[in-house]
């Protein structure tokens, strides 16, 4: 490869900056080009690219969100659109690109491969921790210690009132920031798409709760829990428990701001580094992630469709824990 371009694309996740900083850094040492676009896949539609060197990637290690900007392009999505990016990418000479982002970037990245043969790799830079082939998505991590330290204020404010928080979580369709969280911070409940949650479930443990003397307690659910929303969580356990004072609290995008952790930035730099070395390796349509600690190629095909599963374990012991 003489020339890269790199793309940030999706919802914004925290390392996403860094992991731009590892393949333009790669990129220099192998004396390889490259371009960042601007806006995702928009960018790569309307030629905004924007040669980048080491130095174009100073001081944003540290730093949330992406200085690219990222965008969920409709245009990508239609032919016409891919032709006006790959028209662009044959002006400039681009023979690798490198997408950040979740399953709708990786969708993207593989039809545009399987259109006009550009070589494509993924980097997985996600707060949902949704895609396979990685044990962690950039930025899950961050996002995670957000939600323990909002939830660990709402105790504060709960236990004071003694009141029964329902706290909301981002991750989609998946449970994992919930149930990592719920579990670090003492949920009393965990409601996860993943599993097959149930109010009488939920009612039993606070009956439980109640007999130990539990004055508050926190329940944590996905946004992706299909039993019912927080809202309707609330009203249905207000109708059975009259006595409780209760609230809800939805974390929202702040869970996708803020600099990004240690093990997000070193993840990060880990994969930029190996998508520019995957791409050397002539790897195209697949996944920079890692596993087990090892870096690890994977089909974009399995990572979009296949999924990690939850670890079934950290539920039990939730359950154990939180009485
Ligand atoms: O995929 C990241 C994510 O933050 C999800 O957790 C959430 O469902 C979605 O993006 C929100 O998207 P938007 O920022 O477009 O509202």
């Amino acid at each position: 490869v003489k020339k890269i371009a790199v793309l940030t694309s999706g919802g914004d996740a925290p390392g996403m900056n860094a992991a731009l900083r590892a393949v333009v850094r790669t990129a220099n040492y192998y004396d390889i080009e490259c371009y960042g676009v601007r806006e995702g896949y928009n960018g790569l539609i309307n030629g905004d690219f924007l040669k980048m060197g080491p130095r174009s990637v100073k001081n944003i290690i540290n730093q949330g969100g992406t200085i690219l900007k990222s965008a969920r392009s409709m245009e990508f999505k239609t032919k016409e659109g891919r032709q006006k990016a790959y028209d662009h990418c044959v002006r400039l000479g681009i023979d690798g690109l490198v997408c950040i982002g979740g399953d709708g970037t990786f969708t993207g990245a593989k039809i545009f491969n399987e259109e006009f043969g550009i070589r494509v790799i993924g980097v997985p830079g996600t707060i949902d921790n949704d895609i396979f082939g990685t044990d962690n998505t950039i930025g899950y991590d961050t996002a995670l210690n957000t939600a323990m330290d909002a939830i660990d204020k709402i105790r504060d404010t709960a236990t004071s009132h003694n009141r029964v928080f329902f706290v909301e979580v981002m991750g989609r369709d998946a449970g994992f920031i919930a149930l990592n969280s719920g579990l670090a911070t003492g949920a009393l409940d965990i409601l996860i798409p993943e599993r097959k949650d149930s109010i009488d479930e939920l009612f039993t443990n606070f009956r439980n709760a109640e007999k130990t003397g539990k004055a508050s307690s926190i329940v944590v659910v996905a946004e992706g829990e299909k039993l019912a929303n927080v809202y309707e969580l609330a009203e249905k356990t207000k109708k059975d428990f009259p006595d409780y004072d209760i609230r809800v609290a939805i974390l929202g995008h702040m869970q996708r701001g803020g600099s990004p952790s240690c093990a997000d930035r070193v993840l990060a730099s880990r994969l930029g580094y190996g998508a520019v070395t995957g791409l050397m390796e002539g790897k195209t349509n697949v996944m920079a992630g890692m596993r087990s600690n090892d870096l690890v190629y994977t089909p974009i095909e399995e990572a979009i469709k296949k999924h990690n599963e939850i670890n079934k374990d950290l539920l039990l012991i939730s359950k154990i824990l939180a009485i």
